[in-house]
């Protein structure tokens, strides 16, 4: 009979094994479901005997919430950064001066892609993960190992014959299908969404909690080895043994042998890179030999023996005309650049985002200045910076704006927070028109027919002061305006009327509660059940419900204790909203999936797990772990596990996707 500490260490063993081959490999070989089992199975035994704890441990993947600041701690071997070309010629230029200052007449490189995320350190000491410290200033970095210890692909434990301790070098990333879901999960939040995937790997590996890191699903890929008795005496051969170690290293590497061999793989990779799922911006050349490497050595910043070629952004260069200033909807004010008319993939810019005061200085922007305009990830493009040398003289330094540009109120900014904000909230029009754009947009109360041209043509004859004005108007009172006829007069008292049914939770949302987006309103719904429940709420009331942090209960709380919106909310209340959640129903819900089981799988695009858990509990249905002959669909997202997919064809279970789901639900 096995001790109990036996039966723990080959559990372990067992699934250090399944999340190699799932995170790494991409190759698992047993269902989620069976995974999930070994895995509580071990928790249970380990908090039985705590005795055998063990970091490592695969159970502590999941995180704890350990609290304070990062200790720092000296990088053994410095982290420097790499030289940037961005052309064919620079990258000849490095592999002649390469081979000069060697002696010879060619060189073997390795040629890789550049991951465009964060680096980090990895020390091991005896097969196990010991520190993972940040970049930091390059001599010192922060220790970030219980964050690190969460992403599946960095094993906690090697195999093989790995050196008694070295450093393992490489790249955190978050993959585009997690960033775009976190981001969408920011906008329901009516959070500050992350740039690019960069920033939020930068911004969740410094997360206080790894418990938080955990569910953020980073990935990695690592690129160099560095220690005292390595395994091989060049970097391609020292890659390969870290991925027999158990490392994920990429199979996009190439040992090159001539120049030529180099360009093929970054022409391949500058188009192929554009279906790889995570984010790259370039390519790393390195110097195969480490004798090479050693002989070639550093300047102060970077090595000798590599050079990164970054893949260009479409730039187009343009003149400066005037900086607007635009008021949105919650009062930020955002300074937009007109520009001279010019062409850039494919499409004419005029107009660029200058996003806020601080990127504005940055730029040191001026009149009539010369300036380079990218595409980012988002619609409007960027400036990234000006070409001094065409700088007219005398040229004044463009300044942000000091009151608003539409009401004169005094700007403000607070402390820590990159935007500036109109404080005039009641008496500033773009302000006051946003709140009514959003009352009646598609996810609000949906209100057919009026879209931002009717409110402001309703604000500019004096139709309306706020949303709840708009359930006292009349077919006379539009039909008479300009460009308007009985018809469509008609068909928008018809809109407001039938938003009368629109569900309680929807018409929260739709006042506008800063921080209270369609989550929270759901949220705050299920929990309270009615509008006289939430505006009495406490604070203690209001946290204690899942999701509801101290700054949403401070807005809750702040909103309703206000009488111009104690005000409103009677008006709307007057003109016969839905103001609580009908008894028997659940918010939003149905009994459409009623009798069905269905198993979630893999990674999507518009909901996180949890939401479409949710979702199928709210509609009646069942959500299950492993597929059987019960089950009546696979819900599939992308990469969705080989195991589970052949076993539902096996068994015959319908497939559907993300949309067919949501069409059942309706
Ligand atoms: S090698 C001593 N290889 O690029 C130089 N770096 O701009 C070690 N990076 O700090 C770096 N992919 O964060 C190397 N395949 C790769 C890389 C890579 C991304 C990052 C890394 C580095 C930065 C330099």
């Amino acid at each position: 009979m096995n001790t109990v500490e036996d039966q723990i260490i080959s559990l372990r063993k067992e699934l250090a094994h399944h999340n190699y081959q799932y995170y790494v490999l991409s190759q698992p070989e047993i269902s989620d479901y069976e995974f999930d089992k070994m895995l509580s199975e071990l928790k249970r035994l380990e908090d039985e005997n705590p005795q055998y704890f063990d970091p490592d441990s695969p159970t502590q993947r999941v995180g704890s919430d350990l609290d304070g600041g990062f200790t720092q701690y000296p990088h053994k071997y410095p982290m420097l950064s790499l030289a940037n070309t961005y052309s064919a010629e620079e990258v000849a230029d490095f592999y002649n001066r390469v081979c000069s200052a060697l002696g010879t007449a060619d060189v073997e490189l390795v040629a890789e892609l550049k991951y465009d995320g964060v680096s980090v350190s990895l020390t091991y000491v005896d097969g196990r993960l010991q520190r993972a410290l940040t970049r930091g200033d390059g001599v010192k970095g922060d220790d970030i190992t219980a964050n690190v210890r969460t992403i599946r692909s960095i094993p906690l434990i090697l195999h093989g014959d790995y050196p008694s301790e070295f450093e393992m070098r490489g790249e955190m990333l978050m993959p585009w299908a997690v960033f775009d879901r976190l981001n969408e999960e920011r906008a329901r939040q009516e959070e500050n969404l992350f740039a690019n995937p960069r920033n939020a790997t930068s911004g969740t590996i410094k997360l206080q909690s790894p418990a938080e890191v955990a569910k953020r699903n980073l990935d990695s890929y690592l690129y160099y080895m560095l220690g005292e008795q390595l395994p091989s005496d060049t970097h391609y051969g020292n890659l390969m043994a870290a991925k027999t170690y158990g490392f994920k290293i990429s199979d996009a590497i190439k040992l090159c042998s001539s120049l030529k061999e180099v360009y093929d793989f970054i022409s391949y990779w500058d188009t192929e890179r554009k279906n790889l799922p995570f984010a790259t911006d370039g390519i790393v050349i390195k110097v195969n030999s480490l004798q090479y490497q050693e002989e070639l050595g550093y300047t102060a910043k970077t090595p000798r023996w590599a050079i990164a070629y970054k893949f260009q952004a479409e730039q187009a260069c343009t003149q400066l005309l005037s900086v607007d200033f635009q008021v949105g909807r919650t009062g930020v004010v955002t300074p937009v650049a007109n520009l001279a008319p010019v062409q850039l993939s494919g499409t004419v810019v005029k107009r660029a985002t200058l996003h806020n005061a601080d990127v504005m200085d940055e730029l040191d922007l001026h009149y009539d200045d010369f300036v380079f305009v990218e595409k980012g990830g988002e619609i409007i493009p960027k400036i990234t910076g000006v070409d001094k040398s065409q700088r007219r003289p005398g040229a004044g330094k463009v300044k942000f704006a000091t009151v608003c540009p539409e009401c004169g109120a005094v700007l403000v900014r607070r402390e820590g927070d990159a935007a500036h904000y109109c404080p005039n909230e009641r008496g500033c029009l773009p302000q006051i028109k946003g709140k009514v754009e959003h009352f009646v947009s598609r996810k609000a109360m949906n209100i057919d027919g009026i879209g931002e041209e009717i409110v402001d043509l309703l604000f500019r004859e004096k139709l309306i002061r706020d949303a709840a004005d708009l359930y006292k108007l009349q077919v006379s009172d539009l039909s008479c305006l300009e460009r308007m006829g009985e018809k469509s007069a008609s068909k928008i008292i018809e809109g407001i009327e039938a938003s009368k049914q629109v569900p309680f939770e929807r018409v929260l949302f739709a006042m506008g509660i800063r921080y209270v987006g369609e989550t929270i309103a759901k949220k705050l719904c299920h929990a309270l059940k009615n509008i006289d429940a939430i505006a009495n709420a406490g604070k203690e009331q209001l946290v204690a419900i899942d999701e509801i942090g101290e700054s949403i209960a401070d807005s809750v709380i702040a909103f309703f204790a206000d009488d111009v919106n104690a005000d409103f909310v009677n008006r709307l209340r007057e003109s016969g909203l839905q103001f609580s959640v009908p008894e028997s129903a659940n918010v939003g819900g149905s009994d459409k999936l009623k009798g069905l089981s269905i198993v979630i799988s893999g990674v999507f695009q518009r909901h996180s797990r949890d939401e479409l858990k949710q979702l199928i509990e709210l509609h009646g249905g069942k959500n299950t772990g492993s597929i059987s002959a019960k089950t009546s669909y696979v819900l599939a997202g992308d990469n969705m596990g080989p195991a589970k997919l052949e076993k539902a064809k096996t068994l015959g279970v319908p497939i559907i996707s993300e949309e067919d789901f949501e069409r059942l639900i309706g």
